[in-house]
């Protein structure tokens, strides 16, 4: 027996899958490939920070050239050879961002046509290269502006929005086309938007709060002016509401007999929350140390995350409509 041909006839099955899950989606695989794009969109936002965190925002200091002369890291004086991987490393992410991106829009393009195509699939999917484009051009006026705090709060806003958007078409790509239908109690969901509102200001208030500390990305960049305990006890405050929101909207779904699904999500949001409340507090009196300023950029994006989930449970637009997908050719679905 040969032990090679049933793994290459795995391997070769994996990939088929793969170009499938695009080339002949369904909504499943459409699903997927939104997943696919908050993963990478939070995981972008995770080693953004971590370019900050470790000093190397200026790593690369030019752009699109890495250095004056070169799209990829050389060797100079001025910055240190770890500095300018991180950076360029990150670079290199946005073109995986954008990979993902134009896998959800092929997939929802493919979606989106005949008589009953769903073209609002294809629009939400075309935010994601539009909004790795908008990042890349951004990142070319965060470095010009050598790190301004409000160039770089404005990057990690933008990736919030993709993030959003992302959500949104995970949803979407969920259920079907029919107008929608409130699933709760219509001052439930006006709770649920209020959340999502406060869960907004409190991110709006954390990027103040980094451009107000010490993480910088170089020591060259400016800092905003603010009084560093204020901004502070303000993102604390707004973090208090947000998690009495959630309480309350919990508390809310669940004396309402609303469905399962949402009260679980909003369950979820809570412990989210917690946590994410106990890493601040932690990180803010160990005098911000880099691992935790990482682990509370990914909080915050998941908080965001859960927090629109929430909101998408709490109303219905009917079942996912069944497609007819086209087939891929014969010799394809025979291998
Ligand atoms: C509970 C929900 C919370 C969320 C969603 C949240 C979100 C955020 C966000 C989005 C940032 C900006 C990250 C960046 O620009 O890279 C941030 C920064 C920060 N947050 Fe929070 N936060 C929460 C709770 C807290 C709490 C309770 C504290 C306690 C003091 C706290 C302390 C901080 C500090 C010190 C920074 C600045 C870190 C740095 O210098 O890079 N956060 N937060």
């Amino acid at each position: 027996m040969n032990p090679v041909k049933p793994t290459t006839g795995r391997i070769r099955g994996t990939l088929l899958a793969f170009y499938r899950s695009f080339m002949f989606p369904t909504n499943e695989s459409m699903r997927r490939w939104a997943l696919a794009a908050i993963v990478v969109n939070v995981g972008i936002t995770v080693t953004g920070a971590a370019v900050r965190v470790t000093g190397s925002g200026l790593g690369c200091p030019t752009w699109p050239r890495c250095t004056p002369d070169s799209f990829v890291p050389a060797r100079t004086d001025a910055h240190a050879p770890i500095n300018m991987a991180i950076e360029f490393g990150n670079r290199l992410l946005s073109f995986l961002v954008l990979a993902v991106a134009v896998a959800c829009v092929i997939a929802a393009w493919k979606l989106s046509r005949g008589e009953r195509g769903r073209p609002v699939l294809l629009r939400l999917a075309l935010l994601q290269p539009a909004g790795v484009v908008v990042q890349a051009l951004w990142g070319g006026v965060v470095v010009h502006s050598m790190l301004n705090p409000a160039t770089v709060s404005v990057h990690f806003l933008l990736s919030i929005g993709m993030i959003a958007a992302a959500v949104v078409l995970f949803a979407r790509a969920g259920e079907g086309d029919a107008p929608a239908q409130r699933l709760v109690h219509k001052d439930i969901r006006t709770l649920g938007h209020a959340l999502t509102a406060a869960a907004f200001a409190l991110v709006l208030a954390g990027v103040v709060v980094t451009g107000t500390g010490p993480h910088s990305g170089d020591d060259a960049a400016s800092r905003f002016g603010f009084d560093i305990q204020s901004v502070v006890r303000l993102h604390t405050d707004i973090a208090y509401v947000v998690v009495g929101l959630t309480f309350a909207l919990l508390f809310a779904l669940h004396v309402t007999d609303s469905p399962g699904r949402a009260r679980r999500a909003a369950l979820v949001l809570l412990v989210v929350e917690l946590s994410q409340g106990v890493v601040g507090y932690v990180q803010y009196f160990l005098a911000v140390p880099a691992a935790l300023v990482l682990l509370h950029v990914l909080g915050a994006t998941l908080v965001w995350v859960c927090a629109l989930r929430v909101v998408f449970l709490m109303r219905s637009r009917g079942p996912v409509p069944v497609l007819a997908p086209e087939q891929p050719e014969l010799h394809h679905a025979a291998v």
